[in-house]
């Protein structure tokens, strides 16, 4: 019989497997930058929106506020990075096509996805051990996402349990799912989403293992060995032979899904043609066009690149989301015109929680959607459904 802390320690020790470290970095001297750091400028308080015009600005600030290892954590990617360069370059080489004398006063924002009227289309993706970023981690990204209407997601992952999340930011939570080959571990996972009252599981395609991320330092597999971070939704988990994440995962898991979970499934990793057309054989409600923001395969093509081929394949069957690389209202502008029904951000409110906790969330959240605004007046676009094939080339 595993005793709390016996488990604790198996627990961390899978973890650092799984992230292909051996347990030689418990070892090692503790990394500081991001404590120190981050005490003092959260301490300060400083965030005064004028100073960050764009993302980009608040990208800035979350490397000085963040420490090095944080922050190479969070921008990191697989071998090059050319994945994580492709996805934001490609939105460059598409240009917007304007319409004119339209009256542009009045703009909704708002779409209708999952069976839920949401008040913008830009999803916060699911990132993993936001506490790494600042210590009210996934609660103060709830608390902002909640306070500006966009919807999260939560990942497997997460440092603060979903439930906890839930219930200390009142918001209305969807859940990223990795799925273990113990599906008694996977069924868990699903219960605590279900009961913090997700309503949406977004399972994750692109890791059937983790991708090579030569970049990443060990600060974070420290903190987590240590028990200074923990991985919330595990911890009432009994982690016998427990991986967090299948390589063995066929197709066959998607209706095992189907029969194990009452939530919404959305498929999340899909860059081809063949697997959208595969997904539309299964009983599912969505797919996100993803490559994990470059931190799986190398060499994957920029999303946006795939996004045409698997809205053509899925041909209205069901919504078709897309995330990678989106830093600017038009980004999110162009996806939507190439048949995203909405869009992810993954390190953009990342920079912000890094930066300013809750309120940099908030303030990231608020740059992309007024430049959404002003770029749909611009284009002469009331509504989000307006923006269609016709506003964009150079695809
Ligand atoms: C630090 C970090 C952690 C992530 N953790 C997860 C995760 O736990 N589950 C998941 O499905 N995707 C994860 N992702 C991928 C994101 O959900 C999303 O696909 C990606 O960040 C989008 O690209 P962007 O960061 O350029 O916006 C993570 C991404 C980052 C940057």
């Amino acid at each position: 019989m595993l005793t709390p802390t016996n488990q604790q320690a198996m627990h961390r020790r899978q973890f650092l497997k799984w992230a292909g470290m051996s347990s030689i970095v418990l070892t090692l001297p503790f990394g500081c930058g991001i404590n120190e750091a981050e005490s003092s400028i959260h301490a300060k308080g400083e965030l005064d929106p004028s100073r960050f015009k764009n993302i980009f600005d608040l990208e800035k600030r979350a490397g000085e506020a963040m420490g090095e290892d944080a922050l190479n954590y969070l921008n990191g990617g697989a071998d090059d990075l050319m994945t994580v360069r492709a996805n934001h370059e490609a939105y460059q080489k598409i240009q917007i096509r304007a319409r004119r004398l339209i009256d542009v006063r009045n703009i909704s924002t708002s779409i209708e996805l999952f069976g839920k009227t949401l008040d913008n289309p830009i999803i916060l993706s699911p990132v993993g051990f936001q506490a790494f970023f600042h210590p009210d981690g996934e609660i103060a990204t709830a608390k902002a996402a909640a306070r500006k209407k966009h919807q999260m997601v939560v990942s497997s992952v997460s440092n603060y349990a979903v439930g906890e999340i839930a219930s200390a930011s009142g918001a209305d939570l969807w859940f990223q799912l990795y799925p273990s080959p113990d599906r008694g571990v996977t069924k868990a996972l699903l219960n605590q989403a279900t009961d913090a009252g997700c309503k949406v599981c977004f399972l994750t395609l692109d890791t059937p293992v983790v991708g090579n991320r030569e970049n990443h330092g060990t600060t974070l597999l420290q903190m987590i060995a240590s028990g200074e971070l923990e991985m919330g939704n595990f911890k009432n988990i009994l982690p016998e032979g427990m991986s967090f994440t299948d390589p063995g995962m066929t197709w066959e898991m998607i209706d095992w899904l189907r029969a194990n979970c009452t939530m919404k499934i959305v498929l999340k990793g899909i860059v081809t043609r063949e697997d959208a057309l595969l997904a539309k054989e299964r009983d599912i409600d969505g797919i996100v066009v993803s490559n994990h923001g470059g931190r799986q395969l190398e060499s994957n093509r920029a999303t946006i690149d795939c996004l045409p081929e698997v809205v053509e394949a899925v041909d209205g069957a069901f919504p078709v989301l897309v995330d990678g690389g989106i830093r600017r209202g038009t980004d999110v502008f162009k996806a939507l015109a190439l048949g995203a029904t909405a869009v992810g951000i993954g390190r953009p409110y990342c920079w912000g929680l890094g930066a300013f906790g809750q309120e940099g969330v908030a303030l990231a959240l608020e740059i992309l959607k007024s430049e959404l605004i002003r770029d749909m007046q611009l284009a002469g676009t009331t509504s989000i459904q307006e923006i269609t094939r016709n506003f964009v080339t150079g695809v």
